[in-house]
């Protein structure tokens, strides 16, 4: 049997989907390229704003009409099929089988099921994929792995569906996780990244090992050589994970710490739970931490209430600030999150030309911020060769920023001194010393 599974959303769901992988190689299923070649079709959904859905439905347009001309078998994962739970069949009659994104290591079951022609759905929220996160080495090199450490959000911000179709927050014992990484570290893996939606509050209230406590093991394995997390919350940053920062070796000089708004206003509206200067302490005493640490962060405009000045304030965070990199977003208003009852004044033009604008600042201090990377020489793990040349590789610094350098293939894998001679918007080019 051949499968493809599409992925749309995050690094939860590209994991979730690694897993699904993995289970499925397993049970001798065959990957395929092409949607097309595939006997089974998994497309593993988000929903976090209205274009994430938007996609999803064309792409099941695409599948509906592959479907009835060669008979597939076709199944949703993930938060759509969370949010729809009592709805899929009926939106999405050809579908046949559904799994939560607690579900998904009924994978096998599932297609089982199917082949039977009997649908599978399920959508249980309080399922576990245990014990199969080691196997799941990052697909496109193996030198890299993710990790789920917790699951679900408690928090709640006003526009969020997250915490909707991923459940409240449950942390994996640390005993599992340690064991998952001796496993990696002992296939190759050099570089971890632990995923949450709110890593920072791992562990908060149980008795195990809290984050920092965390970091610090998994920074005495031999063989793993970086550390990264992803998503932290502000509010949860504690002093005691800034002080891992520049203290603990392997933990890479890099932070995606989403502000969200530069307005206390919108900030209280949202539901965030810090204030701007609050926000601006954390991340002052981040850099006086490691001074060479790269932050990033995530932002929404056009929330409900944002007026000019509101606008302004963000923009004036941006500039103090100078983040690395920001991924910014037009408001999407979701079911069930609070901020959907919300009246909204901000019009869809004006959001975006604040998304524009935005963007446009952002970039030249991004570029400004490579660039001063130019005639400086950084550890870079080598991960593959480069998309756009076949004699070039490509890698990541510690702060983890793409490079692209000349460089023969086996290097691939080793951690290497690189010089950047030029930065750009989105990587930076480099050559050995
Ligand atoms: N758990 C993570 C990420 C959540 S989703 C965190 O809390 O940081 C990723 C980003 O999508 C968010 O940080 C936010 O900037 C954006 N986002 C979430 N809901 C949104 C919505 N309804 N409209 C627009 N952007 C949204
Ligand atoms: Fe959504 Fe907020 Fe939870 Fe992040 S912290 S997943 S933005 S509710
Ligand atoms: Fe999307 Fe679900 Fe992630 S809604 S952003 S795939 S947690």
């Amino acid at each position: 049997m051949k499968y493809f599974i599409q992925t749309f959303g995050c690094q939860m769901n590209e994991h979730d989907s690694e897993k699904m992988d993995y289970l499925l190689q397993g049970q001798g299923y065959i990957p395929v390229k092409e949607v097309r070649e595939a006997d089974v079709i998994v497309v593993n959904t988000c929903c976090v704003r209205e274009k994430a859905e938007q996609k999803f439905y064309s792409f099941m347009g695409r599948l509906k009409a592959l479907k009835a001309r060669y008979g597939k078998i076709i199944g949703v994962t993930g938060c759509i099929a969370q949010l729809e739970k009592n709805n899929i069949k009926e939106r999405l009659p050809f579908v046949d089988f559904s799994l939560g994104p607690s579900n998904i290591h009924k994978i096998t079951d599932a297609i089982d099921k199917a082949l039977n022609n009997i649908d599978f759905m399920d959508f249980s929220e309080n399922g576990y994929h245990p014990g199969i996160g080691s196997h799941c080495i990052h697909k496109k090199n193996g030198l890299k792995a993710f990790i789920t450490i917790m699951k679900g959000c408690n928090n709640f911000c006003s526009y969020c569906i997250v915490p909707y179709v991923r459940g409240r927050e449950i942390s994996r014992h640390s005993k599992d996780i340690l064991n998952e990484i001796k496993m990696m570290s002992d296939n190759g893996v050099k570089e971890i990244i632990l995923l949450g939606q709110n890593v920072n509050s791992y562990n908060k209230g149980n008795n195990d090992l809290s984050f920092p406590e965390l970091l610090e093991t998994i920074n005495e394995f031999n063989g793993i050589e970086r550390i990264r997390f992803v998503t932290s919350h502000p509010k949860d940053l504690s002093p005691n994970l800034i002080e891992c920062f520049g203290r603990l070796e392997k933990l890479c000089e890099q932070i995606h710490l989403p502000f969200q708004a530069g307005s206390d206003k919108i900030l209280r509206l949202m539901n965030r739970g810090y204030t701007v200067k609050q926000y601006i302490d954390k991340i002052t005493h981040l850099r006086m931490r490691c001074s060479d640490i790269a932050i990033t962060s995530d932002c929404i405009v056009g929330f409900p209430g944002e007026d000019d000045d509101a606008f302004n304030e963000t923009m004036e965070l941006i500039t103090l600030l100078e983040f690395d990199g920001i991924f910014s977003f037009v408001y999407s208003p979701r079911k069930y999150a609070a901020a959907s009852n919300l009246p909204n004044d901000v019009t869809k033009e004006k959001a975006l030309e604040r998304l524009r604008h935005l963007q446009t600042v952002q970039k030249a201090i991004t570029i400004k911020k490579n660039r001063a990377m130019e005639g400086k020489t950084f550890q870079v793990l080598v991960e593959g060769a480069s998309k756009n040349s076949n004699e070039e590789l490509t890698g990541r610094t510690r702060t983890n920023k793409i490079v692209n350098f000349k460089g023969k293939h086996d290097m691939i894998g080793s951690m290497t001194d690189v010089k950047i001679i030029k930065g750009y918007a989105n990587s930076l080019k480099g050559e050995e010393p």
